[in-house]
């Protein structure tokens, strides 16, 4: 099931199978995102609620002007940061690309082109859309390494492609770019201020229906099995430590040196070494909200089942 070969994970998906695939944010569950019955798999694997919309990826810029109506704003963010961990939300242009399962219904959706030479060389040798969710369970930290996504869920299926650590370690970050508005709906490796550098500057009016557009936002998502304490100093007897900078020199510090994007790469795979010590609980360093920060302490927050 582990393979090397792009043809066979090419076929696979062609098939109407899943595939482990990965990227430079987090390893996906891909499926062919046309094929009903293929993303269906994908919800009943993840055990994600189906109004939970998934990600188009595709091998380039073209491509995901096939897919989705990029207006200005939107191509000046796509020519600055694609390939790479940026996702779009836009109407959608080819439903038949991109089912109704994987949107969840939704008259748009979100595109990327992933930074990863692997992963582009699937969707170029597949040559449609494909849908990958994270490739944990529903709820669970992302995997940002192959075996960290076997164990989630391998049991679903037919081929894995190891790319290695993903060298950014958080998911994209999420801006729907609707009636010439950009509103961050997920933070992410793309910080804000990049963002607004390139296309000007994010709307602010995150009204209810946001949690809805965008459920990733959902409390809770991201969560190992303990509880987790943040913006701790020390470790209290029975907890394990993630430390940043110089709190908590442990095992698990996300980066010794206090780098942002070091942590960011690190987060996931740590909250897991983490919790298969089962600690009592799992306290957290601080980590300052600038930058990177902000999608760090996103999804911190959740983990710790806190509203964002
Ligand atoms: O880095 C990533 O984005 C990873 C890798 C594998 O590419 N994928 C990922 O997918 O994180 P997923 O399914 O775990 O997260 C997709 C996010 C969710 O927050 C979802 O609600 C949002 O994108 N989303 C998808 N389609 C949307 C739409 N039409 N409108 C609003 N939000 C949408
Ligand atoms: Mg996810």
């Amino acid at each position: 099931m582990i393979t090397t070969s792009l043809e066979v994970a090419a076929q696979a998906l062609s098939d109407g199978a899943l595939v482990l695939l990965p990227t430079e944010t987090v390893y996906g569950l891909a499926a062919d995102a046309s094929n009903p019955l293929a993303v269906a798999a994908i919800y009943r694997a993840k055990g994600r609620p189906s109004f939970n919309p998934l990600i188009a990826h595709v091998a380039d810029l073209e491509a995901a002007q096939a897919i989705a109506v990029l207006g200005e704003r939107a191509l000046k963010l796509a020519r600055a940061f694609w390939p790479g961990p940026l996702t779009l939300v836009a109407p959608i242009r080819a439903p038949e690309l991109v089912c109704d399962l994987a949107r969840a219904g939704l008259d748009t959706v979100a595109v990327r082109v992933p930074g990863h030479d692997l992963a582009r060389e699937v969707l170029r040798g597949f040559g449609k859309p494909v849908v990958a969710p994270s490739a944990n369970r529903s709820g669970r930290p992302s995997p940002t390494n192959l075996a960290d996504a076997l164990e989630e869920t391998g049991f679903a299926v037919s081929a894995a492609l190891d790319g290695g650590a993903c060298a950014v370690g958080l998911e994209s970050t999420v801006i729907a770019v609707l009636g010439g508005q950009l509103r961050l709906l997920r933070p992410g490796a793309v910080t804000r201020a990049q963002i607004e550098a390139v296309a000007g500057l994010l709307s602010d009016d995150q009204d209810a229906s946001d949690a809805h557009r965008s459920p990733g936002r959902l409390t809770l998502h991201y969560a190992p099995d303990a509880p987790v304490r943040l913006n701790a100093t020390d470790a209290l007897p029975g907890e394990a430590i993630l430390g940043f900078g110089a709190v908590g020199s442990g095992a698990f510090n996300l980066s010794p040196s206090g780098d942002l994007a070091e942590a960011a790469a690190n987060l996931f795979a740590l909250l897991r070494a983490a919790d298969r010590l089962k600690p009592s609980a799992i306290a957290v360093a601080p980590i300052p909200n600038e930058g990177l920060g902000e999608a760090i302490n996103d999804r911190l927050n959740r983990a710790a089942g806190f509203v964002g």
